[in-house]
């Protein structure tokens, strides 16, 4: 997809929306070649690439970074960014500024987790010719308030909040939403009510896309292996093995070869 307006339209004609994260050009130039849809350039970065316990450790500069890196290496394709941590939460002149320095940075959207207490730069950012992509559920930036990576909307009162969250969303002129770790009927009762796509994540199948991290769809990493995310590649044992037969061969005067030599 080249804009947040082909998101309306695969809704509208009952297509999935495919979106994975990528966080460098590498990553961005082969999913831009893929089938998938769109990049999210997730703070999940503070994780996947800094080693960092959780998405708090994201700053707007590290965000900044990875966004420009994925514009370098993927030019065409919808780059939603997230904002991170606390980035909302200090006014409308902060958020605007993050934001801006996301967009400046090449992303096609921001991406904001929750809605209470920042509803107002929601519309402003929209108002301000942002497009919002908004993320409900369990929203990693608050894991400490929420006990730990859990299922949200689990009684009834939680499931309320979260429809009526994502109807406010909608209402704020957000282009889509990011519903992660949901049951899947509530996920699929949700994504009937509205009028923009929800990307799952550990939501089931009945929300309009799906979203996943690529290092989960790769398989690189063990120690990461939530039920919800397919593996589609064993990425951690086929590097490994790569760069053990580079080992084997320095070891054994195999590398480099004689074609391998300059002149
Ligand atoms: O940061 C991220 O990768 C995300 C996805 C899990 C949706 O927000």
């Amino acid at each position: 997809m080249k804009s947040i307006l082909e998101f309306s339209r695969a809704q509208r004609e009952a297509q999935p929306i495919v979106m994975l994260t990528a966080y460098d050009a590498l990553m961005a130039r082969l999913v831009a070649a893929s089938e998938a849809d769109a990049i999210l350039v997730g703070d999940s970065a503070a994780m996947v690439v800094h080693g960092f316990p959780s998405t708090i450790h994201a700053t707007v500069e590290m965000m900044q970074a990875h966004v420009a890196a994925v514009r370098r290496g993927a030019p065409e394709i919808v780059v939603v960014a997230d904002l991170p941590f606390l980035s909302v939460r200090r006014g409308k002149v902060a958020a605007t500024d993050a934001a801006g320095a996301l967009m400046q940075a090449g992303a096609t959207a921001v991406k904001i987790e929750g809605v209470a207490g920042h509803d107002d730069v929601i519309a402003h950012l929209v108002e301000s010719g942002i497009p919002v992509m908004g993320h409900l559920g369990l929203t990693p930036q608050s894991v400490h308030q929420l006990g730990g990576y859990r299922m949200q909307g689990r009684d009834p009162e939680a499931a309320s909040r979260l429809r009526s969250e994502a109807g406010r969303l909608e209402e704020l002129g957000a282009f889509a939403f990011v519903l992660e770790c949901v049951p899947a009927a509530l996920a699929a009762e949700i994504t009937a009510e509205r009028r923009i796509p929800s990307i799952g994540i550990g939501a089931g199948a009945g929300t309009a896309g799906q979203v996943l991290v690529c290092s989960d769809l790769l398989g690189l990493d063990p120690r990461f292996q939530p039920r919800f995310a397919r593996r589609y590649l064993e990425g951690d044992e086929l590097v490994r093995e790569a760069i053990n037969r580079f080992a084997r061969d320095v070891r054994a005067a195999q590398f480099p070869s004689p074609q391998e030599v300059l002149a």
